[in-house]
């Protein structure tokens, strides 16, 4: 009989240098040639929605901001005034006054729109060119509702490029419809590569979550897919919940009860009911989650070689957030405990790699996808 293909590695492969998960020089390749070519995800839609509202996002030093303009075009810029070189906007998010960018140190002005000066503080020479001293302009990308900048003026979108792991039944989706209920943010002490690696596993998951492995039998089984062992034909026919995929019984969702409180995604209920969730994923900044009544979009933004900035929005339908007697808490509450857990394994990851330099850890038959993580890394370093 042919074996049933699954997931999991058929060899031992190993892991990165420990030091690249510390050394200053090995960040700043990562963040010229990583970082600075490939897409990075901002937020949804709705989290800007008035017009004039803007965000900046940090990518370890470099501030970029992104704002809806008095018309409601989006644009995304380099925070960095064109006079002496300030930050322009020092918040993370706000409203501007009007479609006019000031900066705060001298005050000349821009236009929020096209980025371009419109007056300096004080009179120019004659030989002063206005026109070449426009805010830098970045790429900037809505898919789905998903906002995304580019730091290089050369790379496509392409969906096909842009997300590694993509389950086409997400595509039945108008994410762009729904709307942001919550959004919760924390610094974690961890090099972004180990929050990508703990992401990409469930080892971890019956003894760092065990609420989250309850709800999802496969998890406490430390697989992620039911496709991740040799015999998972055969453990599919068994009856056992625990090779079967999907939620425990009579849960709908990832909520701290397990109920959805009567309110399902519309046009992917069953396939939901069947796999429990659904993921797509973005290296090296973003992965989006669907639920049985919500959607969670986590962002993973560099902040030094040991430090991450992580952010989740929760994304619910309309008629989820306008139901008086939703209570948004019982997602929300049951995500952070489950961020929070990782990001405590991520930072005990980090705190034990210092006593190496180029010596590897090892991948196990499971971490097939921390595998792919690690050689799309080592490509996109050498590419770019
Ligand atoms: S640095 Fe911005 S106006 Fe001087
Ligand atoms: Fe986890």
């Amino acid at each position: 009989m042919k074996t049933p293909k699954a997931n999991n590695l058929k060899k031992t492969f190993s892991s990165l240098p420990l030091k690249w998960y510390y050394d200053e020089k090995q960040f700043q390749k990562e963040l010229n040639k990583i970082w600075s070519h490939n897409w990075v995800y901002v937020c949804h839609e709705s989290s800007l929605i008035d017009n004039l509202s803007y965000k900046t996002i940090t990518i370890s030093k470099q501030s970029i901001l992104i704002l809806k303009d008095k018309e409601g075009s989006f644009s995304a810029y380099l925070n960095t005034c064109k006079h002496r070189g300030s930050i322009i906007l020092d918040n993370l998010q706000g409203k501007l006054k009007s479609n006019v960018l000031v900066c705060p140190y001298h005050q000349w002005s821009y236009n929020a729109s096209d980025g371009s000066l419109l007056k300096t503080s004080s009179k120019p020479n004659d030989d002063f060119d206005k026109s070449k001293y426009g805010l830098k302009k970045i790429q900037l990308k809505i898919w789905n509702g998903l906002i995304f900048i580019n730091l290089s003026s050369k790379k496509s979108f392409s969906v096909k490029k842009v997300f590694q792991y993509f389950d086409k039944t997400i595509s039945k989706l108008d994410i762009s419809k729904f709307e942001l209920g919550f959004t919760w943010t924390k610094e974690v002490k961890c090099n972004w590569k180990i929050y990508w690696e703990n992401y990409s596993e469930c080892l971890h998951c019956p003894n760092i979550h065990p609420e989250l492995s309850k709800l999802v039998p496969l998890y406490q089984r430390r697989l992620v897919d039911v496709k991740d062992v040799e015999n998972w034909k055969i453990l599919k026919k068994n009856s056992d919940p625990r090779f079967q995929g999907g939620l425990r019984k009579g849960a709908d969702t990832w909520s701290s009860d397990g109920s959805s409180q009567g309110h399902y995604i519309k046009n992917l209920q069953e396939e939901i009911h069947t796999k429990g969730q659904i993921y797509i994923s973005s290296w090296p900044s973003m992965f989006l989650g669907v639920y049985g009544d919500h959607i969670r979009v986590v962002r993973i933004l560099p902040l030094l070689n040991d430090k991450i900035q992580l952010t989740a929005e929760w994304l619910f339908q309309n008629e989820t957030l306008r139901d008086p007697k939703y209570d948004i808490k019982n997602v929300t509450d049951f995500g952070i405990l489950v961020m929070k857990q990782d990001a405590d394994a991520c930072e005990l990851n980090q705190k034990g790699v210092y006593n190496y330099n180029n010596e590897k850890g090892v991948l196990m038959p499971e971490e097939y996808i921390i595998k792919d993580f690690q050689d799309w890394l080592r490509r996109s370093i050498k590419l770019n």
